[in-house]
């Protein structure tokens, strides 16, 4: 039996097996030397949260196969703050069976979940381990068969992002990153796009849900002075936690949005960090997770090139208790 990361394989998440074999083939001879001074099993210890994250990892992919069968059958769809706030059945329940499954694992632990929230629950961000969960991102998608669909699991310690994990379940691609180890998809190491030249780029972004004609024009201005710098093409697929995957994966070299929520960005942004990216918000400054606003680029130039041409406009923080006790 090999032992990689101190867990024996056939114990070990197949997505974690495998870019720790990635690990070792690229470095096999150091870990040889490693391994001759005795050192080699403290190199390769689990870090902290890394049980965690392979639990993630297995639930994402669980769910995703979920969301794929329901696409087979008749979705409930019901509506939520508006006739174009989506929620399905399936969303409630893949919610429901994430945090049930974490629940027994790490009873310990908190949450914050889409359909939580929307429930009642609060969405506030301790210092205690919480998992910030999107169980379908792109409901929209999802009802309407469009294939771009995650299942987005962010994890945070003392407000610190530690790891993200979003499965894109119809492409079957397993993005993942933790804190300073890099980030991945089906294993593959990705790397944000080196493009330093707006007019070289594509820009990402989404309309969101807010139909309020004043916020529909600031966001069709936006797209309007950014397209004119010019950029290469503006898209957006539907999903924040993909938008920001395909910017950790260098085919797009921004993607914002105002409006979003944290479970929206929360896994994505830890994926694009480690890709070796940005994030800001969408005025400058860093990201501020409950904000409800990001940019998300690959380099500093571009997101503030970005950042100039956006029109901001008002959204309630996440972390403002919807029903204030007075
Ligand atoms: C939505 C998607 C969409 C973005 C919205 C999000 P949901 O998430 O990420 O791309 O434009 O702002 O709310 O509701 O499908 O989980």
């Amino acid at each position: 039996m090999t032992f990689l990361s101190g867990i024996p394989e056939n114990k070990q998440n197949p997505e974690t097996t495998q870019r720790n074999r990635l690990t070792l083939t690229a470095c096999s001879h150091f870990t040889a030397h490693l391994s001759e001074s005795g050192s080699l099993h403290k190199s390769k210890m689990p870090g902290l949260w890394q049980d965690a994250m392979d639990h993630a990892v297995t639930l994402a992919r669980k769910a995703g196969e979920i969301v794929r069968d329901a696409l087979q059958n008749d979705l409930k769809i019901m509506c939520k703050s508006s006739s174009v706030d989506l929620v399905t059945k399936t969303d409630q329940n893949v919610e429901q069976l994430i945090i049930t499954s974490v629940k027994e694992k790490f009873p310990e632990h908190s949450f914050i979940g889409e359909e939580s929230v929307a429930a009642g629950e609060p969405c506030v961000l301790t210092d205690n381990p919480t998992w910030i969960i999107d169980p379908v991102d792109g409901t929209t998608n999802f009802v309407h068969g469009y294939p771009f669909v995650a299942i987005s699991i962010g994890f945070a310690v003392n407000k610190t992002l530690e790891f993200g994990v979003v499965y894109s379940c119809i492409e079957d691609k397993m993005y993942t990153a933790r804190k300073g180890k890099g980030a991945f998809c089906n294993g593959q190491p990705l790397h944000v796009s080196d493009q330093k030249e707006i007019n070289q780029s594509i820009i990402a972004t989404e309309f969101g849900s807010n139909r309020d004609p004043e916020v529909v024009a600031k966001i069709f201005s936006s797209m309007r002075k950014i397209l004119c710098l010019p950029v290469h093409g503006i898209r957006g697929v539907g999903s924040a936690a993909i938008n920001m995957c395909l910017v950790a994966s260098g085919c797009v070299e921004a993607y914002y949005e105002i409006g979003i929520h944290c479970w929206d960005m929360a896994a994505g942004a830890v994926i694009v960090s480690e890709a070796g990216g940005v994030l800001k918000d969408v005025e400058g400054g860093p990201l501020d997770l409950m904000s409800r606003r990001v940019v998300a680029a690959n380099n500093e130039i571009i997101a503030e090139r970005v950042i100039k041409e956006i029109e901001a406009f008002p959204a309630v923080r996440d972390d403002v208790p919807v029903n204030p006790t007075k």
